[in-house]
């Protein structure tokens, strides 16, 4: 099968291994999960690492340097990393998600000070936004240099760039820029239109069986935040939110002093896959607002009582729980076998602006 590497099993392989259904896995060797995933005669390993030791991210560093792949937490959700520059990696990434390669990819850095190898020109209200929100859940538009190239950017004359807050993501962009690494490009580590996973069992279940033997899924636990980072275009006089995140436009407007200028779909040429009206998919049909019936899932802020017949599927307490829960609470409608969730949206306050956002595009009819 295309993007696997057959391989029979053999005494050396493991201790023991269990099987169960289609999937078997070796035990645990120090911190390594060895996982052998087998479809019909095909069998395919990667490792989950499950303890980011100094030695194994910087293992995992330079892997990334040679060409393979590394999925790694950050606060947002997970993200499947590739060495930016290297083209048959970065490749590999379009290949694994199944994404249209037209789609540009953001670029993660471990600091401000890499900014300017990738983007040529700067304005004065993004350094200051970089400042204030790196390391965090925004992602910055900018002009590209020409290290930027189009299998990155999709052809665009643009790049995103960002600095994630996440120890395990900084440590390995840093031993990576150690080694002489310039950004790595991750998107989320969902097969396109997905959910983005925000564990590393969620990115396993996604792209485990795509990843090769050596491949890497860095375990860093649950994303703290939940859901993707705030993109801004910054290639205009004043900023413009495409993607609304953890920081929004309301923390924007008013650190900066101005106000945003508005996303124009229609004017805009930016490609964003995420704006496109179906995305962050279940296999479950998400429905907005309605009443569940028996044997439907049902996703609602605590306070919301659980209507009679319907399966609970989280019941966060504020909107920031909500963030935190929401793509595991989708996740479990899937693994439950369930065919239609409901889901009260919440106020549209904070994050609850881009956790509507995603919702209503799980919501798409497909
Ligand atoms: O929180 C996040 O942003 C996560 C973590 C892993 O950093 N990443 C993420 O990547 O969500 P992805 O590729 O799943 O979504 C990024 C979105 C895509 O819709 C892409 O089209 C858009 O950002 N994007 C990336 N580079 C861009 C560019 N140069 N111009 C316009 N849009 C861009
Ligand atoms: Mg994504």
């Amino acid at each position: 099968m295309k993007g696997r590497r057959p391989r029979p099993l053999d005494d050396g392989d493991s201790g023991e291994v269990r099987v169960s259904g289609h999937l078997s896995w070796a035990k645990p060797i120090e911190n390594k999960r060895v996982f052998c995933l087998t479809q019909s005669a095909t069998i395919t390993f990667m490792t989950i690492i499950s303890n980011c030791t100094a030695t194994a991210l910087k293992d995992a560093a330079s892997s990334l340097i040679k060409g393979n792949l590394v999925a790694f937490p950050t606060e947002t959700v997970y993200g499947l990393g590739a060495d930016a520059t290297n083209e048959k990696a970065v490749a590999r990434i379009y290949e694994v998600k199944g994404r249209p390669t037209d789609h540009p990819l953001i670029v993660h850095i471990s600091s401000m000070e890499l900014l300017d190898k990738w983007a040529s020109e700067i304005p004065e209200y993004a350094i200051k936004l970089a400042r204030k929100f790196w390391p965090g859940p925004m992602t910055l538009i900018l002009p590209r240099t020409e290290l930027a190239k189009d299998f990155v950017t999709g052809g665009q004359n643009n790049v995103g760039i960002r600095v994630p807050e996440h120890s395990v993501a900084l440590e390995l962009l840093k031993k990576f820029e150690a080694l002489g690494g310039l950004g790595v490009a991750a998107p989320s580590a969902n097969r396109f239109g997905k959910v983005s996973p925000t564990n590393s069992e969620a990115v396993e279940e996604e792209i485990g069986k795509f990843l090769l033997e050596a491949d890497q899924i860095l375990d860093g636990g649950s994303s703290q935040i939940g859901i993707e980072s705030t993109i801004i275009d910054c290639t205009k006089d004043l900023p413009v939110v495409l993607r609304p995140g953890y920081i929004t436009s309301e923390m924007i407007e008013s650190f900066l002093s101005l106000n945003l200028a508005n996303f124009d779909s229609a004017n805009n040429k930016v490609l964003v896959s995420g704006l496109l009206e179906a995305h962050y998919s279940p296999n479950a049909q998400v429905k907005l607002n309605g009443v569940p019936n028996p044997g439907e899932g049902f996703i609602a802020l605590a306070d919301v009582p659980t209507p009679v017949g319907a399966v609970r599927l989280a019941r966060p307490k504020n909107n920031d729980e909500y963030a935190h829960e929401l793509y595991n609470a989708l996740r479990l409608a899937d693994s439950k076998g369930i065919k239609t969730v409901q889901v009260i949206t919440p106020v549209e306050q904070g994050v609850g602006v881009a956790i509507k956002n995603r919702l209503i595009k799980a919501s798409f009819i497909k």
